[in-house]
């Protein structure tokens, strides 16, 4: 029979780190109840095994071994379903004080072809965005780490654990908020159209039955779906791809957020054209994983402060002119 050498339960409770697997600090004082609880188990277990071993396995011996062994089975399962169970609290919030996957960074998802709020220049992710995320993360005593996807990829890495935040230029909405918690909002903006200079269409009715162009999973396209059918929606990866379509002629419109809209209308003075003002005001906010309690109130507190003393408006006065 082979031991294997069993650490002593104070040396392993100091191996395991229980706030290390939970931030919240509510189930830290259950968990180490529990691993104290599985541990005294274990050495039950194994100490039996010992004697049962060095006696032969001579009946005496074996009986008070299953005896010993079957009551120290059962708390060892109770144990371990009540620790799964805590196990699976900790899994759905994140390690750290911070409440960030890692508690050395802040790792913000993003999708960087929305300029002014994030834009790739001379191999580095500029904008409103990654400004205030480098204050938030600076605040917070974290390394900021931006990770570039497809923004309809956003939701599933913030749910995920991949990422900490979603910052793009994202948009309060209740169907979001059902995966979600947003923070306090940072900048008000509005889809507009873009249309090329010679369009007949001067208005959001006008736009009924039309070919729309639409960043895809944006609230651009849930606001074409109020005007066309489903199938003269097209989705493309970011806006730049949906103007490229329009000045092609592949689609008769583009609905895109305000300021990203100027900037390709900047670009292309020419060719295009904005009208603005036909939807609903929309709210900017941050996006941490739903119930992430610790990681929102921080960045709501660092967000607040940045308003407070004038940086967070230095920040826009820089993008935004
Ligand atoms: N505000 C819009 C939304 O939340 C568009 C955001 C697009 N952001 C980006 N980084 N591409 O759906």
């Amino acid at each position: 029979m082979h031991i294997y050498p069993l650490t002593s339960t104070r040396e392993v409770s100091k191996v395991v780190d229980v706030k290390q697997v939970n931030r919240t600090g509510q189930t830290v004082k259950a968990m180490e109840d529990i691993m104290k609880k599985v541990l005294k188990a274990v050495a039950a277990i194994v100490t039996l095994a010992m004697m049962a071993g060095a006696a032969g396995c001579a009946s005496s011996a074996k009986d008070a071994f299953d005896k010993e062994t079957t009551a120290a089975a059962e708390t060892t399962a109770a144990a371990a379903t009540t620790a799964a169970a805590a196990d699976t609290t900790a899994a759905a919030t994140t390690a750290g004080d911070v409440g960030t996957k890692d508690p050395t960074k802040l790792v913000m998802g993003t999708n960087a072809a929305f300029p002014p709020f994030e834009y790739v220049e001379g191999g580095a992710i500029s904008g409103v965005d990654a400004d205030l995320m480098a204050a938030i993360a600076a605040k917070l005593g974290l390394t900021l780490e931006i990770s570039d996807m497809e923004f309809d990829s956003l939701p599933t890495a913030l749910s995920n654990g991949q990422i900490d935040v979603i910052a793009a230029g994202y948009t309060v909405k209740p169907d979001r908020e059902e995966t979600m918690d947003f923070s306090d909002s940072y900048y008000t903006a509005a889809q507009t159209i873009i249309v090329l200079k010679d369009s007949k269409i001067a208005t959001a009715d006008d736009l009924k039955d039309k070919v729309i162009g639409v960043q895809t999973g944006t609230t651009g396209s849930w606001n074409a779906a109020d005007y066309t059918a489903e199938t003269n929606i097209k989705g493309f990866a970011n806006g730049m791809l949906a103007v490229e379509a329009l000045k092609n002629g592949q689609v008769d419109a583009v609905i895109i957020d305000n300021n990203p809209a100027k900037s390709y209308a900047d670009e292309n003075p020419d060719t295009l054209v904005l009208i603005e003002n036909q939807f609903p005001a929309e709210d900017y906010a941050l996006a941490v994983a739903k119930g992430n309690a610790v990681l929102l109130e921080k960045i709501n507190t660092a967000l607040a402060e940045m308003k407070a003393d004038g940086s967070f408006d230095a920040i826009i006065a820089k993008y935004i002119k």
